[in-house]
This record gives structure tokens, C-alpha cells and sequence, in this order.
């Protein structure tokens, strides 16, 4: 196996990016609401209370907000999860051997680098599926990997992950990880992230791995400033999800008209996010022939940001049939990884 794997690795090696670039636009079969595209923007804001799906804040722009949050002193998660993936990324790689690389929300696909090179370092071939909603950062950050890895492969798929993992179709490699990294599994609700975990079960094989990563529990005073930053990146982050609805629905929200509004929930183990109404307005998105109407101090729930407990997760992905092979953390326990393995 492993001699037929460098052979094919030599002769991709001469490859062009063209030649080892795929990119596919995944569309969603008929259905009531799909997400982003509208229909639960809505939903979300003709409910009591207001709120609008994390997803739309990754325009370009929130994407650029996005990687700029990653790097405030505040917010501990992106560097503390990175450092976990550079110490155990080897470990990871012998444990998987070669195996396709797919990855839920890959984004700017850096910390992908630090599982490329482990398996790079071990020859394996690479090949990666990164999934992502916002395609021009998906082609993007596609065509920089490639161009850093000669031997890579990369199929992109642009859509959400539910389409994405409900399409995916049986590897050429040994074998295939799912990673779900960054802690984006703590902005679905309890019930969505069952199932969430169910779509993962349906997509794997058994014998496949899921690489998880959670941003656990820890005390508020370092929670609410990695929210609340002295520059105000995530008030500028939140704030701008209006300015995307009103590009992509014609929208006319002002948004010096709305404020940053971020806390710890001790009960849900819970960062919130809100806009906050400063006055009483009424807001119009042409494209979705909807009107809402805003009284003074009226807010919209933007993000839940879910701080996990790592008996609890660990539990709920056993009873899913995804058995924690290994959990991996930082010597705070502030983040954690865990590599899993679908059961028969
Ligand atoms: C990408 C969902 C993990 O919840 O910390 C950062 C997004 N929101 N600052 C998080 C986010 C505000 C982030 N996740």
C-alpha cells in the first residue's frame, strides 16, 4: 500500500495547481428553509426573540474580521488550539496513517498546514476536502496550499455542511478524517448539534475518524474579554453581519444604530452575542420582501458560542457511535482536541 502511495505522490508532484485543484458548488434540493440563502434570515427575524444564523457573518469582510479576532491578545482560542495541533499533529498522523483530509469550515485553512506537514513528514499522500460556505476564500486558500504542497490534491466543496457531508462519496485513500476544528461546533444548539454529530456517523465509515476541536469551560473573566475585545474587532465582526444582509438582500440597516452586545451564560455554558436596537427603527430587506420593526433597547442574537465540558462531550459522542480514541489538551484546559473513530 505504502510503496503504490509514493509512487502516485512522485508523479502528482509534476502537476500543475490547475490539474490538482477541483472545485465543486453544491446546491440543495428543494426544501422549506435552506440554509443561506435567505428563507432563515426570515425566519430569524420575524421571531420573538430576533436572531440571525452565525453563518452570515462570513462575508469577505467578517472572514478578514474573523482571522483578526484569531490574533487579539484576548481571544485564546485560535492560538491555544494551534499550539495543541503543532504538539500532537505527528501523533495524529501515525495514528490515522494515510488518510483524506475534509475539512468542515476550513476558512483561511492555516491550522490545515500543521496536518499537511504530519502527514507530509510521513510521505503519505495528500489530499484535502475543505468545505466551506464563503467559495472566493475556499479557492482562495486552495490555490495558496497547493502552491506550498506539490504533492497536494484538493477538492473544494462550496456549500453548507449538512449538502457537503450528505455528498460525499467513499475515499480513494486507506482512509479519511472528518476535522471539525476552532470550536465552531459550540454555535449549534444542544438539538442541532445531535444532529449535527448523526450527519458526521452518516458521512464516515466505519473505521473513519472525526478530529474534533472544543473550547471548554472556563471561569468568565477570561470568556466575556476574548468577546469584548479593547479594540473592538468582535463588535466590528457582529456589527457587520448587518452591512452583509444589507448587500446580499438589499437591506437598509444603519449600523451606528446598533450595538455589540456580548456575555458569559453561566446556566447554558454559553458566550452570547446580540445586537442591540439603540432606538426604536424599522428596517427593510427589499430582496426578502420583509420589514422588522426594532423597539429602543430590542436585541438579535447573533451567536451562541457553546463551552463544552469534556466528560459530556465524550459521552454524547460515544452514544453517536464515535468513540474518543484520544483527547488532547493544553496544560489550562482551556481547548480541547479529540481524535474519534467510528464503531460498527
Ligand atoms: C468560530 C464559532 C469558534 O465562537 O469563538 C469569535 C466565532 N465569534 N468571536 C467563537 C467568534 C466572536 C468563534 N467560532
Amino acid at each position: 500500500m505504502s510503496i503504490s502511495k509514493v509512487a502516485s505522490t512522485k508523479v502528482t508532484l509534476e502537476n500543475s495547481v490547475e490539474q490538482r485543484l477541483q472545485v465543486q458548488h453544491l446546491v440543495a434540493a428543494n426544501r422549506v428553509v435552506v440554509p443561506n440563502t435567505g428563507n432563515d434570515v426570515i425566519k430569524g427575524l420575524t421571531q420573538t426573540p430576533k436572531t440571525i444564523p452565525a453563518c452570515y457573518f462570513y462575508d469577505d469582510q467578517g472572514s478578514e474580521l474573523f482571522e483578526q479576532i484569531c490574533e487579539l491578545p484576548e481571544y485564546y482560542l485560535t492560538r491555544t488550539e494551534t499550539a495543541i495541533l503543532q504538539e500532537y499533529a505527528g501523533e495524529i498522523a501515525q495514528i490515522t496513517g494515510a488518510c483524506e483530509l475534509v475539512e468542515l469550515g476550513s476558512g483561511s485553512s492555516t491550522k490545515t498546514r500543521i496536518l499537511l506537514d504530519a502527514y507530509q513528514e510521513l510521505d503519505y499522500p495528500l489530499r484535502y476536502l475543505p468545505i466551506d460556505v464563503s467559495a472566493g476564500i475556499l479557492e482562495s486558500s486552495a490555490r495558496q496550499l497547493l502552491a506550498d504542497y506539490p504533492s497536494l490534491q484538493v477538492h473544494a466543496l462550496a456549500g453548507t455542511y449538512e449538502l457537503a457531508l450528505a455528498q460525499l462519496v467513499p475515499t480513494q485513500l486507506p482512509n479519511r478524517m472528518i476535522a471539525f476544528i476552532g470550536s465552531t461546533l459550540g454555535n449549534l444548539q444542544p438539538q442541532e448539534c445531535d444532529l449535527f454529530l448523526s450527519q458526521i456517523t452518516n458521512a464516515l465509515q466505519v473505521g473513519e475518524y472525526f478530529l474534533l476541536g472544543i473550547d471548554l469551560q472556563k471561569p468568565k473573566n477570561i470568556l466575556e474579554p476574548a468577546y469584548n475585545d479593547r479594540q473592538g474587532v468582535t463588535a466590528a465582526f457582529n456589527l457587520n453581519m448587518l452591512a452583509h444582509l444589507n448587500q446580499r438582500f438589499e437591506g437598509n440597516f444603519d449600523t451606528a444604530q446598533f450595538e455589540h452586545w456580548a456575555f458569559y451564560n453561566e446556566t447554558a455554558n454559553q458566550i452570547e452575542m446580540h445586537l442591540r436596537s439603540l432606538r426604536s427603527q424599522t428596517v427593510e430587506l427589499k430582496a426578502l420582501n420583509v420589514t422588522v420593526n426594532f423597539s429602543p433597547g430590542e436585541t438579535i442574537l447573533t451567536e451562541i458560542s457553546r463551552k463544552f465540558d469534556l466528560e459530556t462531550i465524550q459521552q454524547q459522542l460515544t452514544a453517536q457511535g464515535l468513540t474518543p480514541l484520544h483527547v488532547w489538551t493544553d496544560p489550562q484546559q482551556w481547548v480541547g482536541l479529540l481524535l474519534c473513530q467510528l464503531q460498527n
